[in-house]
């Protein structure tokens, strides 16, 4: 029988928790500690991945062959420093899950001999439940040291990841990429809706509005590709129209008059090149 490679989970939220079982039910690597930041949200982890034992301090972890630091991103220099400082555990291979930040954020491990990575997975991990099922089949941006980027690919190709490396000084405008993907639509939902309801539209006609121009949207989209799905004032190039419209979005809310400005310069270079 071959021994797995063990890992230890630092952080198990929505990410550690369907990486960490979607690891053990396909026999990828044996979970061992599961740390977070509480003895009941560990023992719950535990319970979904199907293995590990539920820890509550760094001291007492076993050395792994794997560390993930798991936790926010906002927590990840601060549990690197105190993993690094840590007494008992041997270096191995720490890496962490964030998008927007590189592998250099575990740098205090590093110091001590540890081979660093990041690994972004390009799915919205709604749920534990709903994320294992969505995975299979997901980008993956590896970035980090080369030693320990191969080992890395190995274990995420093995649960159905399609992995690709990102240089650390591209990751900010990587994840930026996202951000402009998916978190800003509801944003720009939002301002929509808001307008539409300051101008007279009936709440009741807002959920249709919202359905119909959304889907066909998207349909647009895929069928086109951005330069071609592109319409209004801006692809027309009427520079007139766009001026007073911005200027009567800035007079009712100035912030979405300079995105509306913004935009208007992108859908204007869209159309005109065909891409940005
Ligand atoms: N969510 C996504 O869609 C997504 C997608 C791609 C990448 N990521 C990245 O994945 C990483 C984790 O995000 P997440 O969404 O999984 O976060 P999350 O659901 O909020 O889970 C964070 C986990 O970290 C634990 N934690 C917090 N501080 C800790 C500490 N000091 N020591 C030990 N454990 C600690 C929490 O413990 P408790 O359980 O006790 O609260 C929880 O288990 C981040 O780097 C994020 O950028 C997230």
């Amino acid at each position: 029988m071959s021994v797995l490679p063990t890992l230890n989970l630092i952080g198990a939220g929505r990410v550690g928790q369907t990486l960490g079982r979607l690891w053990h039910a396909q026999g990828v690597l044996q979970l061992q500690d599961v740390l977070t930041t509480s003895a009941a949200s560990a023992q719950a982890a535990v319970d979904f991945i199907g293995a590990g034992r539920p820890a509550t301090a760094l001291t007492g972890l076993r050395p792994a062959d794997y560390c993930f630091i798991a936790v926010p991103d906002r927590q990840l220099a601060a549990s690197a420093a105190a993993l690094a400082q840590t007494p008992g555990l041997p270096p191995a291979t720490a890496f962490h899950a964030s998008g927007a930040l590189a592998a250099a954020e575990l740098a205090p491990l590093q110091a001590r001999g540890w081979r660093i990575a990041s690994a972004h997975c390009i799915l919205s991990f709604a749920t534990p439940a709903t994320a294992v099922q969505q995975f299979a089949g997901t980008p993956c941006a590896l970035e980090g040291e080369a030693a320990a980027l191969a080992p890395l690919q190995a274990l995420f190709s093995a649960i159905g990841a399609q992995c690709f490396t990102v240089p650390a000084e591209d990751k900010l405008l990587y994840h930026a990429a996202a951000v402009f993907g998916t978190n800003f639509l509801p944003v720009l939902q939002a301002t929509a809706e808001a307008l539409w309801q300051h101008s007279g539209v009936p709440p009741a006609l807002l959920p249709r509005l919202r359905a119909t121009l959304l889907r066909n949207a998207v349909d647009n989209l895929l069928a086109l590709g951005p330069a071609g799905a592109l319409t209004g004032p801006a692809a027309r190039g009427d520079a007139a129209l766009v001026q007073r419209q911005g200027q009567a979005v800035a007079q009712w809310d100035e912030q979405a008059g300079a995105a509306y400005a913004a935009l208007s310069a992108l859908a204007g270079r869209l159309a005109r090149d065909g891409q940005l």
